[in-house]
């Protein structure tokens, strides 16, 4: 199955780019641009990622993303995620970025985007991934940031498609980003909610409510609402699940205990991500792997999450058609 796996075609709808920097890359980055890292190497690194709680992988994960300065050493990120996204059969991915973590430590937005672009618009070249850009709040830091981030994306509009919120969830409701999301829906930007990862089921609500989101990242606390998971289900609002990140930070004990099958069975629009497979152990191929082998997934369940990928990235209807009869057709051609 991992075969029929390896070729299937599928999107990739959350993946924060900063957490696809893997360590030989971060040292090699980190060496060009002189900054100290606290390990000395790759092994060093590897040792350190051992997370108990999202927090304390956000803690490891907004100290590594330091060593990134220049708009080369952004492309250079995307580039090496688009790398190996195509080694996985990738045909499009949305990727989020986190401009708040650079910014505060004085890079400028315009770098930022500008490496992640290029080296998006030079993969869709060399690849033919085609790709979308969702730049994300952090929920930690308070409305009025976000609020001027918002205002520094304005000018690169046409290269952002929508708005995220992400970092850390408790204590840190959808509510408290209403006014902000809704002048980015002003704006025209799309919007999604990381929301129901270590959180509540109530902050999906809230984030459907109040954000008027139209995918929910994560959202595995949806079970503790069955009106919402109903309404969610009927709505078709899909789920980004990230199993293997929810094993690392220990929102799930062990993969058998994760939600995903009863997901499924309550209708859910689901689809694989890999979240930040640096730090999580595995890229979007592992993720689908893992969740095989644990429930016993067949190829017509497989192939339906990686439908919906396509159904739910946001890409136009022709889009979506051509790339769900690309799925047909390999698997009939799968011997
Ligand atoms: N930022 C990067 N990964 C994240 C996650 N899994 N949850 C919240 N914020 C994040
Ligand atoms: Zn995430």
């Amino acid at each position: 199955m991992n075969n029929f796996i390896k070729g299937l075609p599928k999107a990739e709808l959350h993946l924060h780019i900063e957490g696809t920097l893997e360590p030989e890359l971060m040292l090699e980055i980190a060496g060009r641009n002189g900054i100290k890292l606290p390990y000395e190497s790759v092994e060093e690194i590897r040792n350190a990622y051992n997370f108990n709680s999202l927090q304390e992988f956000l803690d490891i994960y907004f100290d590594g993303m330091k060593v990134l300065i220049e708009e080369k050493d952004f492309y250079d990120l995307t580039t090496s995620y688009l790398e190996k996204a195509h080694s996985q059969s990738v045909r499009h991915v949305e990727i989020f970025f986190d401009p708040q973590a650079h910014t505060a430590r004085g890079i400028n937005f315009e770098t930022v985007i500008n490496g992640i672009d290029n080296a998006l618009l030079d993969g869709e070249k060399k690849f033919g991934i085609t790709y979308k850009i969702i730049m994300c709040f952090l929920r930690h830091l308070d409305q009025n940031d976000a609020f001027k981030t918002l205002e520094m994306a304005i000018p690169f509009k046409e290269k952002i498609i929508g708005v995220g919120l992400d970092s850390s969830e408790k204590g840190h409701p959808p509510s408290k980003f209403k006014d902000v999301f809704l002048k980015a829906r002003e704006e025209e930007f799309v919007t999604v909610a990381h929301a129901g990862e270590e959180g509540p089921s109530e902050y999906i609500r809230e984030a459907i409510e109040l954000l008027d989101v139209k995918r929910i990242d994560h959202g595995i606390a949806i079970l503790n609402d069955l009106e919402l998971t109903k309404y969610v289900a009927e709505k078709r609002i899909a789920l980004t699940v990230c199993p293997l990140s929810n094993l690392k930070l220990k929102v799930v004990d062990h993969i058998d205990k994760h939600p995903l099958p009863e997901m499924l069975a309550k209708g859910l629009v689901i689809t694989i991500n890999s979240d930040d497979p640096s730090y999580f152990g595995g890229y979007i191929n592992e993720n689908y792997e893992a969740v095989q082998k644990t429930f016993g997934l067949g190829v017509e369940t497989l192939a339906g999450l990686a439908k919906n990928s396509f159904n739910s990235a946001f890409i136009n209807d022709e889009m979506k058609i051509r790339l769900c009869s690309e799925i047909d057709e390999y698997i009939n051609n799968f011997e």
